[in-house]
């Protein structure tokens, strides 16, 4: 697979940055090519395979616990330098937090993601990317790894709007959503069949608790 690069100056980044400044979101249906998708989607699989997977908690640190009722999904966090496309994303992911730095003055130090699968029938309760105790997290941006999709599969981002619409993506093979984390209520509903995703935060600077 050939490396992918962007700079921060990469038209598809300056169009996500602008939607970002004035709606609060951005949809890209085409942002990553087909290659890196399927190879994200494959360690994401391998990693589930290998029991890598655990399901995912609600809250932070020490608050967190598992409620299937309000999440349903299992995850694993990325790290650096533990597989190629991995790798490849978090560069992508760090050429979008320049510009949004450069361009909206923004003060995103670094970019968390994990790796999200849903079994047939889970979803994600209604929400916003804000804990109680921390506000560090400030623009959300979910890759989805599914290749195929049907809108008959489910499992669709439902984001309620500032206009009062709810606007629902379909989590198809390299397309990426990116809104702002503390100002968008969304959701996942369930799917009929297994869902992939990664999903990130930008975070700035600051103090937490513990
Ligand atoms: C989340 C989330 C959305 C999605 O993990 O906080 O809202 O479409 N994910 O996977
Ligand atoms: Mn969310």
């Amino acid at each position: 697979m050939r490396a992918m690069h962007m700079t921060s100056d990469h038209p598809l980044l300056l169009r996500i940055v602008d939607d970002l400044a004035t709606h609060g979101w951005s949809q890209q249906p085409v942002f990553l090519p087909a290659p890196l998708s399927a190879a994200l989607a494959a360690e994401c699989r391998k990693r589930a395979a290998e029991g890598e997977l655990t399901p995912a908690g609600v809250g932070r640190g020490t608050a967190q616990e598992v409620r299937e009722g309000i999440r349903g999904d299992h995850i694993r966090w990325l790290e650096a330098g533990e597989s190629e496309p991995c790798d490849q994303y978090l560069a992508l992911m760090d050429s979008l937090r320049e510009a949004l730095n450069r361009d909206l003055f923004l003060g995103l130090e670094d970019f968390e993601c994990h790796f999200a699968l849903y079994p047939p029938g889970a979803f994600y309760r209604k929400h916003l990317d804000r804990f109680r105790d921390s506000d560090r997290r400030m623009v959300s941006a979910v890759i989805y790894l599914n290749e195929d999709w049907l809108a008959d599969d489910g499992g669709q981002l439902r984001m309620s709007l500032k206009t009062g619409v709810e606007h629902d993506v379909q989590p198809t093979s390299g397309c990426l959503v990116v809104f702002l984390s503390g100002e968008v209520p969304h959701e996942v509903l369930p799917a009929t069949r297994e869902r992939l995703s990664l999903t990130g935060w930008f975070r700035r600077r600051g103090n937490e608790p513990f």
